[in-house]
């Protein structure tokens, strides 16, 4: 890689290390792995291997794992058992681990299961090539799960196929250290890429024929630029300086989120969607303490209200954790209630599960499991019926749908609105990449259906 000219992201060069093989990549996770999944199939298709469908046509599988919840461990031996005939009929077949747990366990995953060939960690990802071809010329047990702490974070974005949505990771890492969570350890110290090299990527996935971006980090709001940019500050030069048609961003932090991010979300309307994932995870600001998440209910209430009061349209989802060490029923029912008062259309919710290297896993007060389900069946079923009734408001409306898929077995097209609500409307595939207006006939809590109406 060439890291002579600061103002250039550095390109990644090509070899000839998989001399056509096959490679698959099993990815568990969030939208962050589903990423870097992508990154290792361009790094790989870059080394000519060649990307294949299933695992049963490669010579090279990766499992891209991810531990922040549940038997992390289990799932990538389960997944590693399944390939046991696979490795007997083709023993080229070489299998690596890579993602959360690949950093988390490191060399212990070799141990307990001999059929992994290497492990490689969060940081390492670009140096996958180098491991693979080390593991192909007969090197067993590699690890390479150093964090490259003092190493800036200086990335080309990789997409084979970017269609017209696309991510641009912007951060990487947390240094929150909220008590429940794992990122930390797994993704190390958070760093932000240079303001200059973002919207150089954003200006060649233009070039790409890409309509909306995505920018993607663990706390979007702590970006923090080599120039002194904040994020929002990075959300206006991408609204104004580059011809991207729409701008979404994951993930925010409330305590980071603040009104000057607001104001560039209103003055950048319709680029800057009206589309908002804001993870609360407890309505109970005792809860809220212990979690270190550093807002109380009140304060979350707070920027809730900042927010609806700037963009009335906006539409919110949020992350929800039953069932923290100590949380009692009337605690519980602070998340039940915050859920009502917000008016989620989304949520995402978890039960608690203890963590690696995690404070709250050593906090007493540990919830039993029966009463973890029971929490989260009732949360869902809350906020199911709320769900259906809030979003009967779409029908009869007509939105602005950028149009992203066309399912040829269904003849449907695919698109989202501003509000991140994906519809499903009859059409033809010349219409992708094109917004156009589309009046809703059938609203579901998760999908919206209709009709697209004629250009004025
Ligand atoms: N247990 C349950 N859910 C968790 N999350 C993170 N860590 C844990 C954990 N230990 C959830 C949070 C976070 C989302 C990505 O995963 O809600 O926002
Ligand atoms: Fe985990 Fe908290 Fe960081 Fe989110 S902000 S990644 S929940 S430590």
């Amino acid at each position: 890689m060439d890291l002579s000219s600061e103002n250039l992201i550095p390109q990644v060069q090509h070899s000839d290390v998989g001399h056509g093989r096959g490679v698959y990549v099993s990815t568990y996770g969030c939208q962050m792995n589903v990423n870097d999944s992508e990154r290792m199939y361009s790094l790989l298709e870059m080394a000519n291997f060649t990307p294949v469908a299933s695992p049963e046509q490669a010579s090279l599988i990766i499992i891209n794992s991810c531990s922040v919840r549940e038997k992390p461990v289990h799932k990538v031996f389960s997944e590693v058992g399944k390939y046991r005939k696979l490795k007997q009929k083709n023993p080229e077949l070489k299998i690596g681990v890579g993602g959360c747990v690949g950093q988390q366990e490191k060399e212990n995953l070799m141990k307990d299961q001999p059929m992994i060939d290497f492990v490689f960690g969060t940081d390492a990802i670009d140096q996958l090539p180098t491991m693979v071809a080390q593991a192909f010329a007969g090197e067993h047990r590699l690890v390479k799960a150093q964090f490259q702490h003092r190493a800036p974070y200086h990335v080309e974005t990789l997409v084979r196929n970017p269609g017209v949505s696309t991510f641009v990771n912007i951060t990487k890492g947390c240094d929150n250290f909220c008590t429940f969570c794992v990122v930390p350890y797994t993704r190390g110290r958070e760093k932000s890429r240079p303001l200059k090299h973002v919207l150089q990527d954003i200006n060649e996935l233009i070039g790409r024929g890409v309509k909306e971006v995505t920018l993607l980090g663990q706390n979007v709001n702590s970006y923090t630029s080599d120039c002194g940019a904040d994020f929002a500050d990075l959300m206006e030069k991408v609204a104004q300086e580059t011809k991207i048609e729409r701008i979404r961003f994951t993930t925010s932090h409330p305590k980071d989120f603040n009104q000057k991010l607001v104001d560039v979300m209103y003055a950048n309307q319709p680029k800057i969607c009206e589309y908002i994932h804001l993870p609360f995870q407890s309505g109970n600001s005792r809860v809220l303490e212990t979690m270190n998440r550093g807002y109380s209910r009140e304060e979350y209430l707070q920027k809730i209200e900042m927010i609806k009061k700037a963009i009335p349209n906006v539409v919110l989802s949020t992350d929800i954790i039953v069932g923290f060490p100590g949380e009692t029923e009337e605690e519980f029912k602070d998340t039940l209630s915050l859920v009502q008062e917000v008016g989620f259309e989304t949520i995402f919710a978890f039960k608690y599960s203890p963590r690696p290297f995690t404070k709250a896993a050593r906090f007493e007060g540990q919830i039993d499991e029966v009463t973890k389900s029971d929490r989260l069946t009732r949360l869902f079923e809350a906020h199911d019926l709320m769900a259906r009734e809030l979003v009967k408001r779409y029908e009869g409306q007509t939105l602005e749908i950028l149009i992203e898929a066309f399912d040829e077995k269904r003849g449907n097209l695919s698109g989202r609105s501003s509000q991140n609500k994906l519809v499903y409307m009859p059409g033809d595939a010349s219409l992708i990449g094109k917004t156009m207006p589309v009046k809703i006939t059938k609203a579901f809590p998760a999908v919206l259906r209709g009709e697209i109406l004629p250009v004025q």
